[in-house]
């Protein structure tokens, strides 16, 4: 074992025309593969049949049977084992930890840092977690199909230092946006429809939001002003009170939400248009979600909380600078007349493979001629947001691991390159990056 082929990626139904790249050794780039784990989680991959509380019964793809997964939470620094069984999916699965800065062979995308997990097989995956934050987990094995029928789950990693006024009563709830079998019914850790909560005043809250859908999601949080504590796992810098704002998580990104509990109703809504799918906290658990405002303005990251010293900015010279143009056309994929989602005017395989040495600065420029957004997601790095539509942010340094990028904008965004493989960046809208919009970096 130790030697891969950089060839096959995920969607591998598409990835039939790809070109060997290299060879490089997967064993120096795997988690500890001694000592005893801090932590041991077992996934198991099978099918099941999920019953809604509205009543509609849904096929999915699930582990241990649940949907979502088991929410996984855990401690900064820890040392975490999870062996993943594939009972009875046939197209085989992995698990991949989105936005975990994970050694590479830990990564879980299929074709490329593993095997798919066949029926009756085994595979374990070892890591420590080195950043606390909100993260989820999914399948990355034709992960449109599967992510859509619910093979994800959250992940949280509790600092290991607690924040807070320790005295306080706390929440601390991660809460999973979803589309199962990606049809209209929107479902809330699972649930398709209001979830009521009984919160105690005063109770200090921390919502832990996570969009594992494919498009964006657009919450509403009302009843209370509130702290943007962090977004993709990254701590905000005095992060301000605000209220009256709506939220816009890209596909596969999240927002810590944080508050103390007020004498009324807390209401987070997971839709624009209607009251009726969310999460309303109260005081004694009853009450009904109030009216939604239509217009309420989007929470913008680029202006968030205190600006701190950065590692780089816009005057810095990078070892690499790459410019990546995103649009649609007309044309055969697969066999299929359809719309192709581009980088640089080509699909998958022929995208941008976007090479770096260890060490490296490295900057990219994602630029959206389309008609629909792109929440771009790097693996295995988290890119720090330098500049939108030409204008420089001035907030809190915002990292992200998921960019939304709507379209006609332009962004400005830099990483160093210190997490060795090959790792993938794409769109996770996953249909658009199962038609095209998927792209390698790669270590010399
Ligand atoms: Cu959340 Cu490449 O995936
Ligand atoms: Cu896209």
């Amino acid at each position: 074992t130790g030697k891969m082929q950089a060839s096959a990626v995920d969607h591998a139904q598409h990835a039939s025309a790809a070109t060997p790249i290299q060879t490089i050794r997967v064993t120096d780039l795997s988690g500890p593969q001694t000592g005893v784990p801090d932590r041991q989680f077992r996934l198991i991959a099978q099918k099941a049949k999920i019953h809604l509380p509205s009543g509609k019964v849904v096929e999915a793809l699930t582990y241990n049977g649940q949907y979502p997964g088991p929410e996984l939470r855990i401690k900064q620094g820890e040392l975490i084992e999870v062996v993943l069984e594939n009972k009875d999916i046939p197209e085989g699965v992995t698990i991949h930890w989105h936005g975990l800065n994970v050694p590479n062979a830990e990564d879980g995308v299929a074709g490329a840092t593993q095997d798919a997990v066949l029926p009756g097989e085994k595979h374990r995956y070892r890591f420590v977690a080195q950043q606390s934050g909100t993260y989820w987990y999914h399948s990355h094995q034709q992960s449109a199909e599967q992510v859509k029928k619910g093979l994800l789950g959250a992940f949280v990693i509790e600092p290991a230092t607690p924040t807070g006024s320790p005295a306080a009563p706390k929440l601390d709830l991660s809460l999973v946006h979803h589309k199962l079998g990606g049809g209209a019914g929107i479902t809330l850790n699972g649930m398709d429809g209001l979830l009521k909560e009984r919160v105690v005043p005063g109770t200090q809250v921390r919502l832990r939001l996570i969009n594992a859908d494919s498009f964006p999601a657009t919450l509403q949080l009302q009843g209370t002003s509130f702290q943007v504590a962090a977004i993709d796992g990254n701590e905000i810098h005095e992060p301000n009170l605000i209220a009256n704002q709506t939220l816009l998580l890209a596909a596969g990104g999240r927002y810590d939400v944080t508050f103390s509990m007020p004498k009324q109703s807390v209401f987070i809504s997971q839709s624009k248009a209607s009251n009726e799918h969310g999460l309303l906290l109260s005081p004694d658990g009853t009450g009904e979600a109030p009216v939604l405002h239509p217009d309420l303005p989007v929470f913008d990251p680029a202006s968030y909380g205190s600006p701190q010293t950065l590692p780089f900015d816009l005057l810095t010279r990078y070892d690499r600078d790459f410019r990546l143009v995103f649009d649609v056309q007309l044309g055969f994929y697969n066999g299929q007349l359809d719309g192709l989602w581009t980088i640089n005017g080509k699909v998958f395989p022929n995208t941008p493979m976007m090479m770096v040495k260890e060490g490296e600065l490295v900057k990219m420029t994602f630029i959206n001629r389309s008609y629909m957004d792109h929440p771009m997601h790097l693996h295995g790095h988290h890119m720090l947001v330098l500049s939108r539509n030409g204008i420089p942010t001035t907030g809190s340094p915002w990292w992200t691991d998921t960019l939304n990028v709507a379209p006609g904008e332009t962004y400005e965004v830099a990483f160093r390159a210190d997490n060795p493989g090959l790792w993938m960046d794409h769109c996770h809208n996953l249909n658009h990056a199962a038609s095209g919009m998927t792209m390698h970096l790669l270590y010399e």
